[in-house]
């Protein structure tokens, strides 16, 4: 036995916490893809793609690969200049692991990064015993060798 107007505030009072809730939840959702932006921004080592390196850090990086090997002369490994985009192994009068010469990779960002994280796990039988750990100095002398052409 309700009159009308006794529904009017309960009818107004729904609605009202309903906007509540979807007010908080858009804060919500704000404040997550702000954090989720300055992740992205601030990261130091995004997870995804591996980081565009950068050419001069490279050069001070490469100074490691020296011991062995060198831009232009074969060495303990063979010579470096441009190897983006060389079948590995095909260096003319370098004496490679017959591992690396079958393998049938092309050197590449991709393929170099996992060499340079681990030559026996992406070829067993290679021959250079050297690993570097970190993604971003394998990103920066990628890039500092990708200037070598
Ligand atoms: C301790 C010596 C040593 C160090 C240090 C070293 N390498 Fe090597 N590298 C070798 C040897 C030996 C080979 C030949 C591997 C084989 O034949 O299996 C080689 C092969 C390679 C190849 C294959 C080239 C081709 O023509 O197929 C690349 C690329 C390479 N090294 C990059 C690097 C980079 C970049 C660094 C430094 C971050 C580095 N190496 C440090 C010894 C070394």
């Amino acid at each position: 036995m309700s009159a009308p107007g006794d529904l009017e505030p309960r009818r107004c009072a729904r609605p009202r916490g309903e906007r509540f809730t979807g007010n908080r939840l858009m804060l919500t959702l704000g404040a997550s893809l702000l954090t989720l932006m300055a992740r992205l921004v601030f990261s130091a080592e995004p997870a995804a793609p591996a980081p565009a390196g950068d050419p001069e850090h490279g050069k001070i990086v490469y100074q490691a690969c020296m011991a062995c090997h060198s831009l232009d002369d074969d060495d303990v490994g063979p010579r470096h200049r441009g190897v983006i985009g060389r079948p590995a192994g095909s260096v003319e009068g370098y004496a490679y692991s017959p591992a690396l010469r079958r393998s049938g990779l092309t050197w590449d960002a991709a393929t170099l990064d996992r060499w340079l994280t681990n030559p026996q796990a992406l070829v067993p039988g290679a021959k250079m015993f050297f690993r570097l750990p970190s993604a971003r100095d394998r990103a920066d002398v990628i890039a500092y060798l990708s200037e070598q052409r």
